[in-house]
């Protein structure tokens, strides 16, 4: 299932599999699979306890024989994430890491959520106005905004040193890799493990300076709940902190990517939004559901379950495919059909039930002020001659590259220089 044409576009394949019937036992994928289609069938097995999140051994094995042995730091770390334990851990940490999702702490975020896009959408103007004079000047919206963006964001709640950024991206790619291939070779996990070990170790030396001068970001409420007796211990903490940087990257980017993308490959949408900006919320909620940024999650069956007929036996993993479930015709009314005014009820690009995604708000803010700005700086703005390069993660859809290009500003419409509080976010 898993090859060129359904990196680039996986929806044909996933009608196909509808086509089929609501359930499918795959032999080949990630080492022997149940892959479910259906909006209603995905959404409830998301919420079910039956079906646990306790996956991170499961992986390991999926490499080949004896990768269980060598990934044990990696399934050590990841099996106390947030992600990755049922109720009643699960209740506890996520109550901890609600603290520092909350509304009102968020919209504090807002202003500085607009400095970081400023400061990248300044630079793309300045690059711009210094390079070549046709009328239109071209970028790679991937490289120069939707890539750092999350990066940054992620960085300053966490309070670590921007500076840092493309350790920690890179890191965080090899764990992706891992993560989103549904056959991994023993090299792409053992790459994931030497980069969660260094993440995990990047938190770790930053403890002792982070728990003598405590802050407001969120490893500093994580440290303070780690004080309070006994609600979290200091592994749980570095593994949450671990999570935050990797989910919080490798995500929203590819909703800033994948979003502009389909927008500029409907022009009429495009305008629509243009010319109505207060359509922003709900066209970022149908750009979620047409091109999902994560495509796929996993759960293990903790007893047998009957579904559709079919058994599947307690240990068995069960694929909830989000990006076909977003494309149910069941549930959306022409589902390959972009329609920013789409009224028609959740997607599940962020989960659904205990896990979904704690970042979702945080998400919305970020993307609607980076679109925000991105419409009124960039004017004409448009896809450029060879235009976009899928990456190969089955999970996180992902563009490596999308070329776009808009009017090049005159010299008075230039960036104002970054002041030394912003300088740490640019
Ligand atoms: C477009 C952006 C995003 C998408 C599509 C997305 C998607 C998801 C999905 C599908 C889940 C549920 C996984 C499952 O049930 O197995 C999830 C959980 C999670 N996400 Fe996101 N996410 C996004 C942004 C973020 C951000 C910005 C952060 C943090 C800053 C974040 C942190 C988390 C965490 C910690 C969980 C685990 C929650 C739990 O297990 O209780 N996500 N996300």
């Amino acid at each position: 299932m898993i090859n060129e044409a359904f990196l680039n576009d996986p929806y044909p394949a996933y009608h196909a599999l509808r086509a089929q019937g609501a359930l499918h036992w795959s032999p080949e994928f990630c080492g022997g699979a149940w892959l479910l289609t259906g909006h209603a069938d995905v959404a409830s097995v998301l919420r079910d306890p039956r079906f646990s999140v306790r996956r991170a051994g499961g992986w390991a094995n999926s490499s080949g024989p004896g990768a269980l042995a060598e990934l044990r730091e990696f399934k050590r770390i990841f099996s106390r994430s947030l992600l990755f334990v049922d109720a009643p851990q699960h209740t506890r940490l996520r109550q901890v890491m609600n603290a520092g999702f909350k509304p009102a702490a968020l919209q504090e975020l807002g202003p500085q959520i607009q400095m970081i896009v400023d400061r990248l959408l300044d630079q793309v103007l300045t690059k711009a106005a210094d390079s070549g004079s046709g009328e239109f000047a071209e970028f790679d919206f991937m490289r120069d905004f939707a890539r750092p963006l999350p990066a940054l964001v992620i960085a300053g709640m966490l309070g670590i040193a921007a500076e840092d950024r493309s350790e920690f991206v890179a890191w965080s790619d090899d764990i992706a890799a891992f993560i989103g291939s549904p056959t991994p070779t023993l090299e792409i996990a053992r790459a994931a493990q030497v980069s969660l070990i260094a993440m995990n170790e990047y938190f770790r030396q930053l403890l002792p300076q982070r728990r003598a001068a405590l802050g407001d970001d969120l490893m500093s409420q994580l440290i303070r709940a780690e004080a309070t007796g006994g609600i979290i211990t200091t592994k749980e903490l570095l593994a949450q902190c671990c999570t935050l940087l990797f989910a919080g990257h490798e995500t929203t980017r590819n909703l800033l990517g994948n979003g502009m993308l389909a927008l500029l490959q409907h022009p009429e949408q495009w305008q629509a939004l243009q010319g109505t900006p207060s359509l922003l919320p709900s066209a970022l909620k149908e750009l979620l559901r047409f091109d999902s940024p994560v495509q796929y999650t996993g759960r293990r069956l903790k007893v047998d379950v009957e579904m559709h007929g079919q058994l599947m036996k307690k240990g068995d993993l069960v694929i909830p495919l989000i990006g076909a479930a977003n494309r149910d015709p069941a549930k959306f009314t022409e589902p390959d059909r972009l329609d920013i005014a789409r009224n028609q009820g959740a997607h599940l690009s962020f989960g659904y039930g205990p896990h979904v995604c704690i970042g979702a708000t945080l998400t919305y803010l970020e993307a609607e002020i980076a679109m925000r700005s991105v419409m009124q700086r960039l004017p004409q703005l448009q896809l450029a001659g060879v235009t976009q390069s899928w990456g190969g993660n089955a999970v996180y859809r992902s563009l490596n590259r999308l070329s776009l290009k808009f009017a090049r500003p005159s010299a008075a419409e230039q960036a104002t220089p970054a002041t030394s509080a912003e300088a740490q976010y640019a």
